[in-house]
């Protein structure tokens, strides 16, 4: 997955290009470059790392004002990051530049094809066929329009891709299946961009493109068209929905601390409007026309990936207690090849913060023709996620930019919670009290981060580990393993999520002295079940650190080598508090390790291919 945009225009495309890719960069940071067209010459600037380099690249070079360039942010995925496999990439002539975001799943095809007609390739990426192709066709009709149109036939697998090219430099070339591409209309430039961050500095309104559809860019006019059916595609713009993508850190020194900081705000964000509390009702505006839809299905199939998989599992927990519907959380990446029956009152609930990751995209489209209910909770406005889903609720936590997702679990749970009471309305015993405590958890959650230096603390005592076991029962499970995922990503420690119930059936062998256990045992419900499982790990000589309330400390401070104490709520809510001390542990952990933080290796925000 990777960031791509361009521009047309009068001004210094440079500018808008960089900003562009500054706003892409959670897309992956591996490398980065731009073409550009400087008194009529083509030049491709590249550079292995972030942005930043790339800019100080660019600072030491002297470059007349281009009016086009095209730019990309890279996540690997053929070829390491090299400044060779770095983009855009070009033709033997260099006449034709590519940047692309995807995967080209023929390209060892063409590869051979092309070169048997004697072109030669400088990189091991799958990306360098395509400006070759394009020679080729060019080479072929001596029409780049049709030169363009006929290679991009001939790609297979996911790809958003822009090009320019010296035989027409006041031109951008795009081209979309699967990976997502739009067009920003300005007052005197075009641009095109993954997503309306990269055109949103120097454009007032947005066109999405669909898949199947290339677009011809000049400074002042675009053109569409659907490739597929060869038939002209005529789209009104759309006003450009932007959060604030350029949100600041603030005093805080990662996006990480600060947008788990935001807990208290997340939370409100996500139920206001959504609770009254006079008439204990919640209201959905977003399902509200899929309500009679909704009211009848007899199972419920969540997909997602990551972190947010782990938010539908605590939703499974929620729906499956208080809606009393049967639900299923299923890995999108899995679902997309599974072959199970779907009956037709069976409803598809996608969960996912940036809306744009390809498994759950694909997922969506699998069921596409089944006419199977299907609904979102998703976080970045006019994603495409959002814009293919029948109905959805946005989870309003505003921009996510630490790679590593925080507040959006937080406020994807929060969200669970709604929908559960919404569809859980007259069913649950439970309604009204879980109704009237999600209204005043925003400020129990500042409790919780008011914990902050003790679990810091804690942090750096453990830090010096290199295995770490994650353990909870219940709505504390899924709790377990998005525990282990925070501590992962971020500090590169091997960490394990795990039932409490499971350890004795295998992963109870791995534990001894070095290997300690974080144990979340403040469920009313199950903390002695969970305490005979310390138990276990104790008898192992196991060092266990414990998040308990007030009552079930009692049940496990002999085993407790630390200790972080919760405010009590409902069993339900735990995992919205707990999120935070788990978020609030691997990131002390990582700032004692001296780890990238908001940047993790390997790793990128939005995870555009499958
Ligand atoms: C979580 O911290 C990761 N960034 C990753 O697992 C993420 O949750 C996953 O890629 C799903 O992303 P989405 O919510 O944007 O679909």
């Amino acid at each position: 997955m990777c960031g791509i945009v361009g521009y047309v225009g009068r001004g210094n495309a440079i500018k808008p290009v960089l900003a562009g890719l500054n706003n892409l960069e959670y897309r992956g940071y591996d490398s980065a470059g731009v073409a550009f067209c400087s008194d009529t010459v083509f030049h491709s600037v590249k550079q292995v790392g972030r942005v930043s380099a790339l800019e100080s690249e660019l600072a030491g070079l002297a470059i007349t004002k281009p009016n086009l360039a095209i730019g990309h942010t890279r996540w690997a995925t053929h070829g390491s990051p090299t400044k060779l496999n770095a983009h855009p990439h070009y033709n033997g002539s260099r006449t034709i530049f590519v940047v692309h975001n995807g995967i080209i799943e023929n390209h060892e095809e063409i590869r051979s094809m092309l070169e048997s007609a004697n072109y030669h390739f400088v990189s091991k990426t799958d990306t360098e066929v395509i400006p070759h192709l394009i020679d080729y066709f060019y080479q072929k009709f001596g029409n780049m329009d049709k030169a363009f149109e006929t290679a991009v036939k001939e790609l297979k697998g996911a790809y958003a891709i822009v090009m320019s090219t010296k035989h027409e430099p006041t031109k951008i070339y795009a081209a979309r299946l699967s990976s997502p591409l739009v067009i920003g209309l300005g007052k005197d430039s075009n641009m095109v961009g993954s997503d309306a961050s990269a055109v949103a500095d120097s454009s007032e309104q947005i066109i999405y493109l669909d898949d199947y559809e290339l677009a011809i860019v000049e400074r002042k006019t675009y053109k569409i068209k659907n490739f597929k059916d060869k038939k002209a595609v005529d789209r009104q713009p759309e006003e450009i929905v932007l959060e604030d993508v350029a949100a600041s850190k603030g005093d805080y020194e990662h996006f990480m601390l600060k947008e788990i900081f935001e807990a208290p705000k997340t939370i409100q964000n996500s139920i206001l409007g959504r609770i009254n509390l006079d008439t204990n009702t919640v209201k959905l505006g977003g399902l509200e026309s899929v309500e009679n839809n909704l009211r009848n299905i007899d199972r419920i199939i969540i997909l997602a990936c990551g972190t947010s998989y782990y938010a539908g599992l605590v939703g499974e927990y929620l729906l499956e207690e208080i809606a009393q519907i049967p639900v299923e959380v299923q890995l999108a990446s899995e679902f997309k090849y599974r072959k199970e029956p779907l009956g037709k009152n069976t409803a598809i609930l996608a969960i996912s913060q940036s809306g744009e990751t390809a498994d759950t995209i694909a997922a969506l489209k699998k069921v596409e023709d089944l006419g199977l209910l299907r609904i979102g909770i998703v976080n970045a406005p006019g994603s495409t996620i959002a814009r293919m889903t029948d109905a959805g609720v946005y989870c309003h936590a505003g921009p996510e930019i630490s790679v590593a997702s925080t507040k959006a679990f937080i406020a994807q749970v929060s969200v669970l919670n709604l929908i559960a009471l919404w569809l859980g309305q007259g069913k649950s015993s439970l309604y009204k009290e879980l109704l009237t405590n999600l209204a005043v958890l925003p400020k129990t959650a500042e409790k919780v981060l008011a914990l902050a230096p003790t679990i810091q603390q804690i942090a750096e005592k453990y830090a010096h580990h290199s295995d770490f076991m994650f353990l909870g029962r219940q709505y504390e499970f899924p709790m377990a393993l998005e525990g282990a995922l925070k501590l992962k990503e971020i500090s590169y420690i091997h960490a394990e999520g795990y039932a409490a119930g499971e350890m004795k059936h295998g992963p109870l062998a791995l534990i001894d002295e070095n290997f300690p256990t974080f144990a979340l045992c403040a469920s009313k419900n199950l903390y002695e079940k969970t305490a005979s499982n310390l138990q276990e790990v104790k008898a192992r000589s196991g060092k266990i650190i414990t998040v308990t309330t007030k009552e079930t400390t009692k049940a496990v401070k002999n085993l407790s080598n630390e200790n972080i104490v919760i405010p009590e709520v409902p069993d339900q809510h735990l995992p919205i508090l707990e999120a935070i001390v788990v978020q609030l542990f691997a990131y002390y952990t990582a700032l004692a390790r001296g780890t990238d933080i908001d940047k993790p290796r390997n790793l990128a925000k939005s995870v555009t291919v499958e």
